[in-house]
């Protein structure tokens, strides 16, 4: 039994970790703290991983940060994305050009030497992205931890938005992961970094909605430079940066919505999002201003919240690649 005085401490120390905001159902900031062979800082582990690759190759970041959302809108962030097979979540199409598992692995190898079976595939995708994000001049966001791999990946459960997707039909799309429409365009935010295959948007410089003409919200200097890489009949599917702004194509920042203002949008979702109702308030403002670094880490968080395996729920896997033998 506990003792009256001991339940109050315990209730306390329960409603405290509620108003400091760090705790979000079985989810908390520093869960690995102490968990390591008690004085290891897990978070710091992963890091130097992510640093080292970084250097090596800047475009992790728009690979991770696309591998979260990937991860997250199909069955949860539970790293279904990781799991190798014939027909696991990888192999579906729009997973195709999903990168960066490299950079788990080794996150996964490194924490495996020093605490075997204590970090999940899963938070290590999330603490990798933050690394990423913030080595690459977005902010620096408290990331939550706590959750468990999940057993089950199949590419027939890939069902993720395409380009073209409308924007009311994405706001739908986002709200059934808990995301409402302000978190969406902060995610879109992610396009501020990273590149898109011409065949994801050559029906905008050419036969837009089947009019046989190109995108009449495009900006022509834009169009003129897309053809050139994008031609139209091209065996080669070439790629172009999502942020149009070259200084800033590999930075986390607010460029992307600039761009997309001017309309020099690469992708139908992300130049719809600059005159729809629905979002482009918030695109104005985000261009605008300076909270974008703060918010779009709001954003992340939150993001990293969609369905999430915890306590007794899941696995701790040994390889990011499999399910541990049962
Ligand atoms: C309606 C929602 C979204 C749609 C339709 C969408 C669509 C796409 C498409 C078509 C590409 C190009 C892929 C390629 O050519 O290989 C892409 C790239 C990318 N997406 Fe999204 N996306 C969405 C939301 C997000 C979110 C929420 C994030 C992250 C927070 C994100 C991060 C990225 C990044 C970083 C890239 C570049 C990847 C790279 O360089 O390898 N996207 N997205």
């Amino acid at each position: 039994m506990m003792s009256s005085s001991a339940a109050l401490v315990l209730a306390l120390g329960l409603i405290l970790v509620n108003f400091t905001g760090h705790c979000h159902g079985a989810l908390q900031v520093g869960f690995y703290r102490g968990k390591c062979r008690l004085l290891v800082d897990v978070e710091s582990v992963v890091a130097t991983v992510v640093k080292a690759k970084l250097i090596m190759d800047p475009t992790i970041t728009p690979a991770l940060l696309r591998m979260q959302f990937h991860d997250c809108f199909v069955n949860g962030c539970d790293a279904s994305i990781l799991l190798d097979g014939r027909a696991s979540e990888k192999t579906a199409p729009p997973n195709l050009s999903v990168r960066g598992y490299d950079v788990i692995d080794a996150a996964k190898a490194a924490l495996e030497s020093i605490c075997p079976g204590v970090v999940s595939c899963a938070d290590i995708i999330a603490m990798a992205t933050r690394d990423a994000v913030s080595l690459s001049g977005g902010g620096r966001y408290n990331v939550e931890t706590g959750r468990k791999d999940g057993f089950v990946s199949l590419a027939t459960n890939v069902n993720l938005p395409g380009p073209d997707i409308p924007v009311a039909q994405s706001v739908a799309t986002f709200a059934k992961k808990g995301l409402n429409a302000t978190d969406m365009v902060y995610l879109l935010g992610g396009h501020t970094v990273g590149i898109a295959h011409c065949s994801f948007f050559q029906d905008r410089l050419y036969n837009y909605k089947n009019t046989g003409k190109p995108d009449p919200n495009m900006d022509p200097s834009l169009l003129v430079s897309l053809r050139r890489i994008c031609p139209m009949n091209s065996a080669r599917d070439n790629t172009v940066n999502l942020d149009q702004d070259p200084a800033s194509s590999l930075r986390v920042d607010n460029s992307f919505y600039k761009q997309i203002m001017m309309r020099r949008g690469i992708l139908q979702i992300d130049q719809d999002l600059a005159t729809n109702s629905l979002t482009k308030a918030t695109v104005a403002k985000i261009a605008t201003g300076d909270d974008f670094n703060a918010k779009f880490g709001e954003a992340m968080v939150k993001m990293g919240r969609v369905q999430v395996l915890t306590g007794n729920q899941g696995e701790i896997r040994k390889s990011c690649r499999a399910v541990n033998k049962r």
